[in-house]
């Protein structure tokens, strides 16, 4: 019987009949969802949002990364229909989760929403599926998620239906690397259940990488994320000690990554942002507490990083104080409120958090981002972007700039900005007193005026 069922279901995903199910339909679900349909899959994607299913039904992408003509293309030929309305799981053959996997209040992990997304599996559960965890979580969230869960309605995995878990690297705005070129790691609960990963993902992921179980591909992600962590953390505080000693940090990392080997680039901020780095390594700490074993590198990480808005905080009030004015009652343009170049994510922006510290010291802000035009402040209130002139931007005091999107006119920004703060080094090819940047001394007396 197991064999007939894996039979089956490997002939047809290799000759894809397969039907392919996703639940979930956020910057991780519908690329992958809309690589299946192009790859000619039938896709089924399904989300509990009814307008993002509307959007979807009518073409329309919410995603920045999914082209319209391409959603429009699947859409109209039929591989792929977006759905609320969940007993469709009863047609698939195939199934990934694609959930978001949040913090509590309490800073622990929440995972209710793969519960969620399990419980309606079970209730249209039948043999021989293929089932796929791609949300981030901890070692030995599939194992206790899933297949314990299974087991307790009498499903067998490896027998009854296969089970995986294949992380997601897609990286939102990387133009160079997308799901299809972003080699995929993927381990099973058995076996068989691997092989079947691997030959279904296999038709749309250029290069896969099977590990031995679903654990090491969970924790695989979780070291590659919480690795990045710590690595901002290390640059962002070698910024702040750069500022203190009197020493340019942009040009120390540009002179230190000219060794061919043994050092790896990376660049301070005003903070971390998104849903994975903030979010991955905690998860990791909370399992890793279970077994009494505490990371240190991880807690040190995250505070230092969740530190850096007040480091801008300092920073712009240090600017200013040259320019003889203080926080309170100054008017500050914030460009860039996306925690990162080109995309038009708010979660976890350090923006954000920018924004209240500088709103909650008196001053007037107003932000611009090309790409996230709007969020709610700490006061609930909504705040939207606004539109501006740059021969205008001498009305403000200064110009923060916090996210470098690549729409930014820098030389304008330079030529009629009273006072720039500059967290990215966006403006590495301007040498002028009026630009202060984080991570360098601010050694040069700031002009008053344009
Ligand atoms: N965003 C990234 O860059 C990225 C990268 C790699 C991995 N991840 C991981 O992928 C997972 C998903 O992240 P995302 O950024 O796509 O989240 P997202 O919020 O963009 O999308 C998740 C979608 O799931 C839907 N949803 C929630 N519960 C559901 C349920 N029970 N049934 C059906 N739909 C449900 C939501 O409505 C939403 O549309 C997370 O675990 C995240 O850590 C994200």
């Amino acid at each position: 019987m197991t064999t007939l069922l894996f039979d089956s279901l490997n002939y047809k995903i290799l000759n894809k009949t397969a039907r392919v199910g996703v639940i979930g339909l956020g910057y991780v679900g519908l690329p992958l969802a809309i690589e299946f349909a192009k790859a000619g899959y039938n896709v089924i994607g399904f989300d509990l949002n009814t307008n993002k299913i509307e959007q979807l039904i009518n073409s329309n992408s919410y995603i920045m990364d999914v082209k319209e003509d391409e959603l429009k293309e699947v859409i109209e030929n039929g591989n792929f229909i977006p759905t609320a309305d969940f007993s469709l799981i009863n047609d698939v053959d195939c199934i990934s989760i694609c959930v978001p996997t949040p913090l509590t209040k309490s800073n622990e992990p929440d995972m209710s929403y793969i519960e969620s997304a399990v419980n309606e599996i079970i209730n249209e559960m039948h043999k021989g599926i293929l089932i796929t965890l791609e949300s981030t979580t901890y070692p030995g969230s599939t194992e206790e998620l899933i297949e314990k869960k299974l087991e307790n309605y009498g499903y067998k995995v490896g027998e009854d239906y296969f089970l995986c878990f294949s992380p997601e690297r897609v990286d939102p705005g990387n133009k160079t690397y997308t799901t299809q070129n972003t080699p995929k790691v993927l381990g099973g609960t058995t076996s068989r259940c691997t092989e079947l990963g691997i030959n279904l993902y296999g038709k749309v992921i250029n290069q896969m990488v099977p590990v031995s179980s679903t654990k090491v591909a969970e924790m695989s992600k979780l070291l590659e994320n919480t690795f990045r962590s710590i690595n901002i953390a290390f640059i962002n505080e070698m910024a702040m000690l750069c500022d203190r000693i009197g020493v340019n940090i942009w040009e120390t990392i540009e002179a230190a990554n000219t060794k061919p080997f043994g050092f790896m680039k990376f660049t301070p901020g005003p903070g971390i942002g998104g849903h994975c780095i903030p979010l991955d390594p905690v998860y990791l700490s909370w399992k890793a507490k279970e077994s009494n074993f505490y990371s240190r590198f991880i807690e040190l990480a995250q505070e230092t990083n969740k530190n850096m808005p007040y480091y801008v905080l300092a920073k712009v009030s240090e600017a200013l104080n040259s320019t003889s004015k203080s926080i309170r009652g100054s008017k500050i343009l914030i460009l860039g409120m996306a925690y990162k170049p080109d995309v038009d994510d708010l979660r976890e922006s350090p923006s954000l958090e920018v924004f209240e510290l500088l709103q909650s010291n008196g001053a007037f802000i107003d932000f611009n981002d090309p790409h996230a035009k709007t969020f709610k402040d700490a006061h609930n209130n909504s705040v939207d972007s606004i539109n501006f002139k740059y021969e205008e931007l001498g009305i403000y005091d200064c110009i923060l700039l916090l996210t470098n999107h690549s729409s930014y006119n820098y030389i304008d920004i330079v030529r009629y900005s009273k006072l720039i703060i500059d967290t990215r080094n966006a403006f590495k090819n301007f040498d002028d007193s009026k630009i202060v940047k984080l991570g360098s001394p601010l050694i040069k007396k700031v002009h008053e005026t344009v």
